[in-house]
């Protein structure tokens, strides 16, 4: 089965109640990636979107930090155990990022959903993301370097390979190895900031 259906994700929550990938709670490098952001002008109050947003960790700590943000996921298992944690305060969308009509989008925050792309995927995924985003809005991802020779997903992305697809839409104004990383990723993730280009 493809990662790219959801039946693929729908299996691995049916398998797994709490997934591998799931922390319990957000990235700890969500706060890292949006002080790197504030400089470019992120600030609170914007629209976010959160593609692939598994149980909701990160959107809710994004709403509770004063974003408006739209969640999505395609697999009905995520989107449950998303409401079920957090409630409203997130607008919780089923749907599958490559057909949604959502947005435009001050911001897209992008943890393991780009690497959770089939690589012959990630040009398309990034049109979406640019299509989605309003003029100059910002893509801020955080990507895999290393996956410890796991085959994907996650698919890991070499840090300049990153940049080089990205400079298709966006102005890349950060990537550098996040510094606060979960112990089990440390050194292996990287932070993105590309701005839309108009
Ligand atoms: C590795 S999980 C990460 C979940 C969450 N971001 C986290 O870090 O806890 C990837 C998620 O992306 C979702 N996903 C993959 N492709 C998608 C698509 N085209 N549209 C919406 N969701 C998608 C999967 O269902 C899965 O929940």
């Amino acid at each position: 089965m493809s990662p790219s259906t959801p039946e693929y994700w729908q299996k691995v929550y049916d398998e797994e109640p709490r997934p591998g990938w799931d922390m319990d709670g957000p990235s700890p490098v969500l706060a890292e990636l949006l002080e790197a952001a504030a400089i470019h002008g992120i600030s609170a109050g914007g629209e976010i979107a959160v593609p692939g947003c598994g149980f909701g960790h990160d959107a809710a700590e994004l709403a509770r930090r004063g974003y408006r943000v739209t969640a999505l996921d395609f697999a009905p298992p995520a989107i449950e155990g998303a409401k079920a944690r957090y409630g409203d305060g997130v607008c919780w969308r089923l749907d599958d990022w490559f057909a949604t009509q959502e947005g435009p989008f001050d911001v897209v925050f992008d943890h393991t959903c780009f690497v959770a792309m089939e690589p012959a995927r990630r040009r398309d995924y990034l049109d979406v993301c640019a299509d989605r985003l309003k003029p100059s809005g910002l893509w801020l991802a955080v990507l895999f370097d290393d996956t410890n020779g796991r085959p994907g997903p996650p698919f890991q992305i070499p840090m300049d390979k990153a940049r080089n697809l990205a400079e298709a839409h966006f102005d890349v104004l950060h990537v550098q190895r996040a510094t606060q990383s979960h112990p089990r990723r440390a050194g292996r993730e990287f932070l993105v900031i590309g701005r839309k280009r108009k």
